[in-house]
């Protein structure tokens, strides 16, 4: 039978038998599987673990710095790179999502090479790939069709000719969660809702702007904030504010407004492959559409999307 201690036990002395005294090099996301996997090498091998997070300028509010501190908190070998300008400058004027996709793709290839580079002795990349993801990366993402290029699996590892230490490859979502609560990660982790790679790039609709970043981060943490404090934020799958590329004619005081909408998405899931939209109840939607338009500077409606997947995806791009 499967239990999280076993798994942790003979994983860990696993890693110790494959990496010895050599030296692994990993990009943390502040996502689960990442976060499990680097507790668990690290467990494995100590100080030779050596983790970049990279700010894409992409991430939620304050998302960042929070979880960086964590990770040093958790004692990981971590250096956080602002690379915010970078991918600033890369997607101006791009509107197109799958462009979007590889440019981020790309850059952060390049920025997590760069660093890789300036470390001597890395003989291995570590991934939180998990099983869901190498299925999809084959069925989704096959040769045949690409329905969005998730850039999380693939591209680093033929770019950087290392071996791959991975972890969780034959876990499911609900396992990586036991195993981390069995090695005491924080529930901060553990039950994050997923977050694309791309990050708020595909919920800016059209071209992105620092602007614009800013505009739906704090749009974003009213909501996110909103389903905590109202208890719904474990029951859903997925929650997060879109800005469209749309603005409207509204009034504040006397004043004629023509500003931009932001549209509220929650579902209910078990694996992202198919969702359903969240019935969250009418109170608390109005709720958040008075504060967003009230405290957001920019943001004059809002709408919650309600579609479901199929025939509509999560992410609007
Ligand atoms: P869709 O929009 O395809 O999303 O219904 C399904 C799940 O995948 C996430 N998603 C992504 N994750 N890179 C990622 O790492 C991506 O490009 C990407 N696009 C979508 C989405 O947030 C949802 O959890």
């Amino acid at each position: 039978d499967w239990t999280p201690a076993a798994f942790v036990q003979e994983t860990v002395a696993r890693i110790k038998e494959q990496v010895g005294n050599k030296r692994v090099v990993m990009a943390l996301s502040g996502g689960v599987d990442s976060t499990v996997a680097a507790e668990l090498i690290h467990k494995a091998i100590g100080q030779n673990l050596y983790c970049v997070f990279v700010d894409n300028g992409l991430l939620r509010k304050d998302e960042f710095e929070t979880v960086l501190d964590s990770y040093k908190h958790m004692g990981l070998n971590v250096k956080g790179v602002n690379a915010r300008q970078l991918f600033y400058n890369e997607l101006q004027g791009v509107s197109d999502p799958e462009k979007k996709r590889k440019i981020i793709g790309r850059l952060f290839i390049e920025v997590f090479q760069h660093e890789a580079e300036q470390l001597t002795d890395i003989a291995f990349l570590g991934q939180g790939t998990i099983y869901p993801d190498v299925i999809e990366s084959v069925s989704v993402n096959g040769p045949s069709v690409t329905i969005k290029s998730h850039h999380n699996v693939g591209g680093l590892p033929e770019k950087m000719n290392m071996s791959l230490v991975e972890p969780l490859r034959f876990l499911f979502k609900d396992e990586v969660r036991r195993v981390g609560r069995e090695i005491g990660i924080s529930e901060l982790f553990l039950g994050r809702h997923p977050f694309p790679g791309p990050g708020l790039a595909i919920r800016i609709l059209g071209d992105i702007t620092p602007e614009k970043v800013t505009m739906l981060q704090e749009a974003d943490a009213i909501y996110i904030e909103g389903l905590r404090e109202a208890g719904l934020y474990d029951k859903v799958w997925q929650a997060g504010t879109i800005l469209l590329p749309v603005q409207s004619v509204g009034v504040m005081g006397d004043e004629r407004t023509y500003e931009f909408t932001v549209a509220l998405r929650a579902v209910t899931s078990t694996d992202g492959m198919t969702a359903d939209w969240a019935h969250l109840p009418y109170e608390f939607l109005a709720k958040m559409s008075n504060e967003i338009i009230n405290r957001v500077k920019g943001i004059n409606r809002v709408v919650y999307d309600i579609s479901s997947k199929p025939p509509a995806t999560i992410e609007w791009e």
